[in-house]
């Protein structure tokens, strides 16, 4: 079945005191207990979320990992030393990873595989840039990167993945893609999903909106019938605007 989620994307925001803050304030909302809620702080600070979200029904995620099990990569974080804090979720093939880290698709595949192997949840972020929508060429790039680094799982991984469609020119813009080109961009992402998959698994995967959800839109875009809930960034950081974002499937 799939659910209602909304993730917030910390990126590299907050201090470790800041954290803490946030998360306290995030403790005493009101949250609507249908949707399952999801914070991804820093990777420095994911122990202490995880320790400050402990039985609470807040979970967390990280920004991102490595690929290899271990070894001589400096500065970089492994599935297992995730698991080994506590964090259930990671988020990969964010449009910034792709942009300044330079991740493509082939990477995002082993990515994903090591994830999987290690009993992570995947939140896998994928969108097109401004330029690919003005060519109308949005849909045969969102086509390309599911395929290229998806669609070589056997059907029982997508239990563990959750889809989020993030057109890149309304990441931090302010511009958020209309509630109907969102519905559109899931629809087409379901379609495939169904076509790959079969209708089943298909119906069963969670595909979130990401770009620019603020309170007053979240609510417009989560009543589209195949957006499943948001990957949010600027409003994460406050916790009544996260919150407002969290229950707008409510109204
Ligand atoms: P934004 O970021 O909500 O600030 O646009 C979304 C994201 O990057 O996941």
């Amino acid at each position: 079945m799939k659910k209602h989620i909304v993730a917030g994307n910390w990126k590299m925001n907050k201090t470790a005191t800041e954290t803490d803050a946030l998360i306290e304030e995030l403790l005493e909302q009101d949250l609507d207990p249908n949707v399952e809620v999801i914070i991804a702080p820093t990777s420095i600070h994911l122990s202490q979320a995880t320790q400050a979200t402990n039985g609470s029904r807040i979970s967390v995620a990280a920004q991102n990992m490595h690929q290899a099990e271990s070894g001589a990569f400096t500065g970089e974080i492994s599935a297992s030393m995730l698991l080994g804090v506590g964090v259930q979720h990671v988020i990969l093939g964010h449009s910034e990873r792709r942009a300044y880290f330079g991740e493509n698709d082939s990477l995002l595949a082993e990515k994903v595989q090591a994830a999987l192997k290690n009993n992570l949840e995947v939140i896998f972020c994928f969108g097109e840039e401004l330029s690919d929508r003005q060519q109308n060429k949005h849909f045969d790039l969102v086509e390309s990167q599911l395929r290229n680094a998806l669609f070589d799982l056997p059907a029982e991984s997508w239990e563990h993945i959750v889809l989020a469609y993030e057109p890149v020119w309304a990441i931090g813009t302010g511009e958020t893609a209309s509630p109907e080109q969102a519905q559109e961009m899931h629809a087409f992402i379901r379609q495939l999903l169904v076509d790959q998959y079969g209708n089943d698994c298909a119906q069963s995967v969670s595909i979130l909106y990401g770009g620019s959800v603020k309170p007053a839109n979240a609510a417009e875009i989560f009543a589209k019938p195949d957006v499943d809930g948001g990957l949010i960034g600027g409003a994460s950081l406050n916790a009544t605007d996260f919150a407002a974002i969290v229950n707008g499937f409510k109204s």
